[in-house]
């Protein structure tokens, strides 16, 4: 995130004495380019934009919407985990809406239309420090020194469709917590002729339309070598399996030395927001017909080793930003 961006934020008055530091904050348009709407990839998808986030006193969450068709209610987080729209904090019809985070702590936002909720368009954050006056750039942490790692993907649990669905952000949770360099490798274990490793690119990724890939690894275990700095994007090409959550995204920083230490994996620290398993009114309905995996689980692919990891700035995402939000009818 640009932090640099807060130099071009207007001041925001505090209202509060303790926060008389923070006169300017970063605004944060939700769902970046994909705005605030029904997502097609659920509730995952603003959950991974909040994980991706830093979020400080001061700063504005600024929610892009058009008027009519979307709104935005803070809540309370009973009211965020059960989607209910009776009672909210605050609601705004007019869209864009911009939202001043003025304190610490948890916020929840839902769209109180239709089935909005449910679908996916909600949001929690967790508003983690005060802003300083100076805001610095925040230089990305270069990883310790430690040689190659293996990591097993998904740990004990393995390679599948993660059982509590989607919404359990069980790969992106598997993957926040680490650092991946290149000389780590990601082991997947999985059921032969029931799954396999896909390695595609960002797009392909974020829509779970998987028509293209850059390699399949269908022999398990599947041992994937880190060979390349930059954004990594797996999933599976097995029907539904991407948009059942079997996917996860990872940023390989730096380079393991080659005089093998053993030492544990860096944790970073994440902005430990966690999103539970909801009720069960607030599960994405069952997914009759899905817009993804034209290409489906039918056909075994062919292990393919032109693949060529692709490297790019921007941010990770684990959900659906690509596909349009017609598309999201199809879960209905
Ligand atoms: C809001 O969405 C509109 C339409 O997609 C877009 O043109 C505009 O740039 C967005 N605004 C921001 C602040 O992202
Ligand atoms: C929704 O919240 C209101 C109060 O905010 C409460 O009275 C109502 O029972 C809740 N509905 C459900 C279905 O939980
Ligand atoms: C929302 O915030 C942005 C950036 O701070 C500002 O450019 C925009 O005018 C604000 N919009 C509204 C409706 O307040
Ligand atoms: C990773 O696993 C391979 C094969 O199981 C093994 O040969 C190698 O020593 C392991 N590397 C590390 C760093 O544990
Ligand atoms: C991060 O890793 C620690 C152990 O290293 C684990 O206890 C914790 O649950 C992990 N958090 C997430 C969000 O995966
Ligand atoms: C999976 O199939 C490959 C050959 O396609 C074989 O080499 C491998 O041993 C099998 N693994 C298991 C666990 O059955
Ligand atoms: C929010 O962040 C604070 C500070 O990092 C942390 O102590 C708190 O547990 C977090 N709350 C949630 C719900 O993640
Ligand atoms: C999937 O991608 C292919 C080619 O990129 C495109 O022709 C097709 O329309 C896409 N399908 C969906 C459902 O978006
Ligand atoms: C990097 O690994 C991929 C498989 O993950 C492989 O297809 C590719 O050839 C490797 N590139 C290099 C330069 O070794
Ligand atoms: C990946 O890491 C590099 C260097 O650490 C950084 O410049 C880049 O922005 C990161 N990409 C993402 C998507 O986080």
């Amino acid at each position: 995130m640009a932090r640099t961006l807060a130099l071009l934020v207007v001041a925001i008055v505090a209202s509060c004495a303790l926060v008389q530091t923070t006169t300017a904050g970063t605004t944060h348009v939700v769902g970046d380019s994909l705005g605030w709407v029904v997502p097609l990839g659920g509730p995952i998808v603003y959950a991974t934009w909040s994980v991706s986030n830093t979020f400080l006193v001061g700063d504005i969450l600024l929610f892009n919407f058009t008027t009519g068709q979307e709104d935005v209610a803070r809540v309370t987080k009973e009211a965020f985990l059960t989607c209910n729209s009776t009672n909210p904090i605050t609601l705004k019809a007019t869209g864009p809406a911009n939202f001043t985070l003025d304190s610490l702590g948890q916020y929840y936002f839902i769209g109180t239309l239709d089935k909005h909720c449910i679908l996916g368009q909600r949001l929690a954050i967790n508003v983690t420090a005060y802003s300083g006056p100076t805001p610095s750039p925040t230089p990305t942490p270069t990883p310790a020194p430690r040689g190659p790692r293996n990591y097993t993907v998904g740990d004990k649990l393995g390679w599948l469709i993660p059982p509590a669905g989607p919404l359990d952000l069980f790969y992106a949770s598997w993957a926040y917590n680490k650092t991946f360099l290149v000389g780590d490798t990601l082991v997947f274990n999985f059921l032969n002729g029931s799954d396999d490793v896909a390695v595609v690119t960002k797009q392909v990724f974020n829509s779970c339309n998987i028509t293209s890939t850059l390699a399949v690894f269908n022999s398990t275990p599947a041992n994937i070598a880190l060979n390349a700095t930059g954004e990594h994007y797996y999933t599976s090409t097995y029907d539904k399996h991407c948009i059942l959550g079997q996917k996860f995204a990872i940023n390989v920083t730096g380079h393991a030395t080659s005089g093998s230490v053993p030492s544990p994996p860096p944790t970073a620290h994440p902005p430990s927001i966690t999103i539970s398993p909801s009720p069960a009114t607030a599960h994405p309905p069952s997914i009759a017909v899905s817009p993804s995996s034209p290409a489906g689980g039918a056909q075994p692919p062919s292990q393919n080793t032109s693949a060529a990891p692709m490297t790019g700035g921007g941010r990770l995402y684990f959900g659906a930003f690509v596909v349009s939000v017609t598309a999201s009818a199809l879960y209905f």
